[in-house]
This record gives structure tokens, sequence and C-alpha cells, in this order.
């Protein structure tokens, strides 16, 4: 993937990413999201693959649109 390379947010909003949830049931913060697209993953079962979000006890319906629209964000430029 050509703009797998691409930063999705600014540095101070990765800071902020690095204490935010991404996937509360698994206790994976939204930096592990961003970084597993920026290295290429490219959808939400690949990036379910190599964080582990998305089988907790929601079965994903709190991490799937978060993911989804980093996907879209990072695609869209
Ligand atoms: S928040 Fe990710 S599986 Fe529930």
């Amino acid at each position: 993937m050509n703009n797998s390379t691409q930063k999705i947010m600014k540095p101070n909003e990765r800071t902020m990413a690095r204490l935010k949830a991404g996937c509360i049931c698994k206790g994976v913060k939204l930096i592990r999201l961003i970084e597993a697209i920026e290295n290429g993953a490219t959808t939400f079962a690949q990036v379910a693959a190599v964080t582990g979000v998305g089988d907790g006890p929601c079965e994903g319906k709190r991490c799937r649109m978060k993911v989804e629209e980093l996907l879209e964000q990072h695609h869209s430029r």
C-alpha cells in the first residue's frame, strides 16, 4: 500500500491516542489501532488480527465503528 507510511494524526493527537481507549473490552489503546492501519491493515478483520480487538464481550459493537472511521480517514488521504 503506497500510503501506509502516512500518519493518521498529528503528533499531539497521537499523544492523546496513547491514553484513549480503542477497544474497551480488550484494553487496547487507540494508538494501537492507528499503528495497525499505518502498518498496512486495510480492513477491520486485519486490524483485529493484529491488535486483538473485536472479540470482547460486546463483539466489536463499540470498537468496530472506531476502526472503520480510522480506515476511512487514512485511505481518503
Ligand atoms: S470494545 Fe472492542 S470488543 Fe468490545
